[in-house]
């Protein structure tokens, strides 16, 4: 089979095609054709060499793909040859095939796309447990998302909406703000044209925030701390401003991971703060929670209060792979960027 294989670090052109053994599903996995698989910006990350937890080079990066069963593990019951699948990954999606364990596997209804189904869960279920588990946004409450025109920004704007926060988005260009408005966003901020804090305060005041949702890191995250009203929550899961461009920069990561706030437990007693870190490929004997997340998510894209948002789909091919990242360093993606076969 053909897999996209990351094998140095580099820019998007780095990552070559090769013909490799189809996997062989262990006790407890389902291998799946791939029909469509995600890209994150993780993956971006772990071909700069910026990721902590990548596998040893070379290997075939990948965190989710939507596709048809062609084979099942021993010990595997509800799925047989032929199923439409979504699955969650660990590394191994840009490729023909690939197996995962049957409790990342859900079963994709008849009249959901497969393409679309790729594009659901790394998005839908980060967004998930940064509002819901981790920042227990409540109706009426005010939350921040960074970046909200993005994959993960534009699922948790939308899981904000339907939880009725109101809510308040950043993003870079005047189209993305247009987006940002038809998702239902109160008070979308162009961040390049103006400065994000001040206009949260100049709109709501001083310390007004619930939630906020943070995947920039450094400065962008002591302004945002700033603005949580008492009892407030900010949840980082990521850094943007360590990679802000295709190619390595060791320096401005290091920069950025500098100028990252840390947090002192004593002076957050004194203003009723909270600061959550999240990480979705790290959540080991909770899988239960993830699957019972991602099985509501599914319920809710069927039923339209979820609208997964596909920006652009590129050929699941080392071309197709090298397009697609560069698409996101541009920054030209709204929602989701897919490689399709
Ligand atoms: N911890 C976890 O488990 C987890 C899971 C998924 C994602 N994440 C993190 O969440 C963030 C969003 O991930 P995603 O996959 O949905 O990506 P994405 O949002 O689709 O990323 C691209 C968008 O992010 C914005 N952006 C800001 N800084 C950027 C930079 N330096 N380079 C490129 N784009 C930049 C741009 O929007 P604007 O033009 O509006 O700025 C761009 O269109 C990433 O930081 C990712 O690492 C974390």
């Amino acid at each position: 089979m053909r897999a996209i294989n990351l094998e140095r670090h580099g820019p998007p052109e780095v990552m070559v095609e090769r013909e490799v053994g189809v996997p062989e599903p262990a006790a407890d996995e389902v291998r799946i054709r791939v029909r469509a698989a995600g890209i994150n910006f993780a993956d971006l990350l772990q071909r700069l060499g910026l990721y902590g937890n990548a596998p040893k080079m070379p290997y075939i990066p990948g965190f989710e793909v939507s596709g048809e069963v062609s084979a099942v593990g021993a010990e595997v019951s509800g799925f047989r040859e032929g199923d439409r699948v979504v699955a969650m990954t660990r590394f191994g999606g840009y490729a023909e095939e690939v197996c995962a364990p049957q409790i990342a596997v859900l079963p994709v209804p008849s009249d959901l796309d497969l393409v679309v189904a790729a594009s659901i869960p790394v998005n839908y279920l980060t967004a998930w447990f940064c509002l819901k588990t981790m920042g227990n946004l409540r109706s009426g409450e005010r939350v921040l998302v960074h970046n909200g025109a993005g994959g993960v920004g534009t699922a948790a704007v939308q899981l904000a909406r339907e939880d009725g926060a109101e809510i308040f988005a950043t993003a870079s260009s005047d189209e993305k703000l247009e987006l940002l408005r038809d998702l239902g966003v109160h008070h979308p901020i162009n961040y390049r044209a103006s400065d994000f804090a001040e206009e949260i305060r100049r709109i709501s005041g001083k310390r007004s925030l619930d939630v906020i949702l943070d995947a920039v890191g450094g400065k962008t995250t002591l302004e945002g701390y700033k603005l949580l009203a008492p009892l407030g929550r900010l949840i980082s899961y990521g850094m943007f401003e360590a990679a802000p461009t295709a190619n390595r920069n060791p320096l401005r990561a290091w920069r950025a991971w500098r100028q990252t706030p840390r947090f002192n437990p004593i002076q957050m007693i004194g203003s009723n703060t909270g600061v959550f870190g999240f990480h979705l490929a790290l959540l080991e004997g909770k899988e239960y929670m993830v699957a019972e997340a991602f099985k509501q998510i599914l319920e809710m894209v069927m039923d339209g209060r979820l609208q997964p948002i596909i920006s652009e789909s590129f050929p699941l091919t080392a071309v197709g792979a090298a397009e697609a990242h560069r698409f996101i360093h541009e920054r030209r993606n709204m929602g989701k960027v897919l490689l399709v076969v």
